[in-house]
């Protein structure tokens, strides 16, 4: 089965099997490796992609649903953006694991709510799990960066 989707940006045709995870065709036929997998079931957000723009787990997503969409990994944000920059300042970023998903989140609640509250903050990042930071440093770092984009 024939697949066109756009990731990053760019447009790709895949031929693999309809039931492939979404997550593991970034991971191993495209090599992009910034979505991770954690959980497997949905449940970690740490596989978390942008479909067209919407969060979305990619551990349970197949291929075969994603003819003509646009799909956002962690590679097709800019390194630089505020949002990166805020996590590295408030500490938001320990082992990394759960970074890419909680970026992903971030970028996705600021599109929806440009000055969140911290229940704004709390609500959007709900599906991503982080064993690292206890999750303060994460919601002053998304605020932070709210901000700074104004
Ligand atoms: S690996 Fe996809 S939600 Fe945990
Ligand atoms: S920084 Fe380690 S899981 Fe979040």
């Amino acid at each position: 089965m024939t697949i066109r989707l756009t990731v990053n940006g760019e447009p790709r045709v895949s031929e693999a099997a309809p039931e492939t995870r979404l997550l593991d065709y970034l991971r191993e036929e495209l090599r992009l490796t910034g979505a991770k997998e954690g959980c497997g079931e949905g449940e970690c957000g740490a596989c978390a992609v942008l479909l067209d723009g919407q969060l979305v787990n990619s551990c349970l997503i197949p291929l075969g649903q994603l003819e003509g969409a646009e799909v956002t990994s962690i590679e097709g944000l800019p390194a630089d953006s505020p949002l990166a920059r805020a996590f590295g300042r408030a500490g938001g970023t320990q082992c990394g694991i759960c970074t890419p998903g909680m970026l992903l989140a971030a970028t996705a609640l600021l599109a929806e709510h440009p000055r969140p509250s911290l229940e704004q903050i709390r609500a959007g990042l709900d599906g991503n799990l982080c064993r690292c930071t206890g999750y303060t440093r994460i919601y002053a770092a998304v605020a932070e960066a709210a901000e700074e984009m104004g």
